[in-house]
């Protein structure tokens, strides 16, 4: 399979070529993909890997290879709810496929592929439902990067960026950094430059006021896990902003597919959220010189919780939905697995 090498943009734009499902599981860890759709697509990539791999050998050895990458795989990040979701959906195709280990490893590269191409459309469909909640003019901040990059293709909070930005040209957008891993200065602002979408990258720190100032009309963001009660979580920094918007009127709108809805859930409660090296943290250079005390204590949590109350809206591919939003984001799952109903 093959990846763009996000933790190289936006300097260089580098392909990364990977043969084994033990390399998918390394640049998921450390960013090399990232985003909950896109670990999503490459977990499943990463099952199919593993069936590829082992297609030579037994049938039991290949099966038991595959149930060994799906293992490591859905462990590889803890938060997003689409990386568990697409491994277990081809560890399960796996599970149910009767055929001879050459015949698994084809069906199984099949149903990656599908993955990937299922999660551009939802995210088509979902610009489309969330680009008519933008008004004309609108000045929009998101958060981190939850573009092309993210997704597979297109996007979600930045799908729908892309999609009001072609109604009307005279909407801007407003992009906080994203510390510590600056996804929003070094990935949404390469996104928004090559669609030639106008920008003003920002400190995380400076949101709260440029929505005091009238300066940010709508908040649109994506979701890693959101719970059956419209819970939120979503790259820290996400639910600061949210109460920023709650006390300035400002609509705190969310976009993600069903995918990402985890109806174990009841609420954002249980959601494990990533802890990360406190390298991110402190490997920081300011006048040529490191900006913090060499070894200071740190806390790096990915994630935090946005409750279901300061969301205006969640747009997945079934559509709007606004609180309380338990029942029809249970409707938009069975929709979705069962498309007829
Ligand atoms: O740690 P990351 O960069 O994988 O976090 C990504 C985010 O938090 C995104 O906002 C989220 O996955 C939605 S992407 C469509």
């Amino acid at each position: 399979m093959v990846l763009l090498d996000q933790t190289r943009l936006p300097g260089e734009v580098v392909e990364v070529r990977l043969a084994a499902w033990p390399q998918v599981v390394g640049a998921i860890r450390r960013m090399v993909v990232r985003g909950a759709p896109a670990i999503g697509v490459a977990g499943a990539m990463g099952v199919a890997l593993a069936a590829r791999q082992d297609a030579g050998s037994s049938s039991d050895d290949q099966r038991a290879e595959i149930r060994r990458a799906a293992a490591a795989l859905r462990d590889a990040r803890p938060t997003a709810a689409n990386l568990a979701w697409a491994v277990d959906r081809l560890a399960g195709e796996a599970a149910a496929h009767p055929g001879p280990p050459e015949a698994l490893a084809g069906a199984l590269a099949g149903a990656a592929r599908a993955v990937h191409a299922d999660e551009v459309r939802r995210c088509e469909v979902m610009g489309a439902h969330a680009g008519a909640l933008i008004t004309r003019g609108a000045r929009v901040m998101t958060h981190c990067n939850a573009g092309a990059l993210a997704t597979g293709g297109y996007g979600t909070a930045l799908g729908a960026v892309r999609s009001a930005f072609a109604a009307d040209p005279s909407l801007r957008v407003v992009v906080p950094e994203t510390r510590p891993l600056l996804q929003g200065a070094r990935l949404t602002a390469w996104e928004l430059e090559r669609e030639g979408i106008p920008y003003t990258l920002i400190a995380d720190v400076t949101a709260a006021a440029l929505m005091a100032d009238g300066r940010v009309s709508h908040v649109v963001v994506g979701a890693d896990r959101i719970a059956r009660n419209g819970d939120v979580v979503n790259k820290i920094g996400t639910y600061a902003h949210a109460l920023a918007a709650r006390e300035h009127g400002v609509p705190f709108i969310v976009v993600a597919p069903t995918t990402t809805l985890d109806l174990t859930m009841p609420s954002a409660a249980e959601v494990p959220i990533e802890e990360r090296a406190a390298d991110e943290v402190r490997d920081l250079a300011l006048f040529g010189r490191p900006a913090t005390p060499e070894g200071a204590p740190v806390t790096n949590p990915a994630f935090d919780r946005t409750p279901a109350r300061l969301v205006a809206a969640i747009v997945t591919e079934a559509g709007v939905h606004r609180p309380p939003y338990d029942r029809s984001l249970a409707a938009a799952v069975a929709a979705q697995e069962d498309p007829a109903t």
